[in-house]
């Protein structure tokens, strides 16, 4: 198994502020990391759940891939974290399987981790993040 835990669920939200206050209030929640990655034009809190984090993403620009996600089917489930031992491996071998990457080599993530997508096209409609800490 190439997988060793979920790193995180993550939610897109329109207004992340409100979303942070949303699970503050409803859920007793407390923001663990925020960060803004400008390379994927989003703006990120993590919330940690035991070892994991639910993750709420917001677009910080208009072409961002979660302005056109929310604008094409609104607020909701945006992808699952997959945590790993080794991005590159595991892509290779989901690939192999017949996944379709996103990214063809694990690149940075937030929080100094390396992380490749996997498209929902022919990965049972889930858009996947491998994480490596
Ligand atoms: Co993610």
């Amino acid at each position: 198994m190439l997988l060793t835990e979920i790193d995180h669920v993550a939610i897109a939200v329109r207004d992340l502020d409100a979303a942070i206050e949303y699970y503050e209030q409803a859920l007793g929640a407390t923001v663990h990391h925020r960060e803004v990655i400008d390379s994927d034009g989003v703006e990120e809190v993590l919330i940690k759940v035991a070892d994991n984090y639910i993750q709420l993403a917001a677009a910080t620009r208009d072409d961002s891939p979660i302005a056109k996600f929310i604008a094409k089917r609104g607020e909701g489930l945006h992808h699952v974290g997959y945590r790993v031992g080794d991005v590159a491996a595991t892509l290779k071998s989901m690939i192999a399987a017949g996944a379709r990457p996103i990214d063809e080599e694990p690149r940075p993530g937030s929080r100094g981790t390396t992380v490749a997508f996997v498209h929902p096209k022919g990965n049972l409609g889930t858009l996947i993040e491998l994480v490596q800490e």
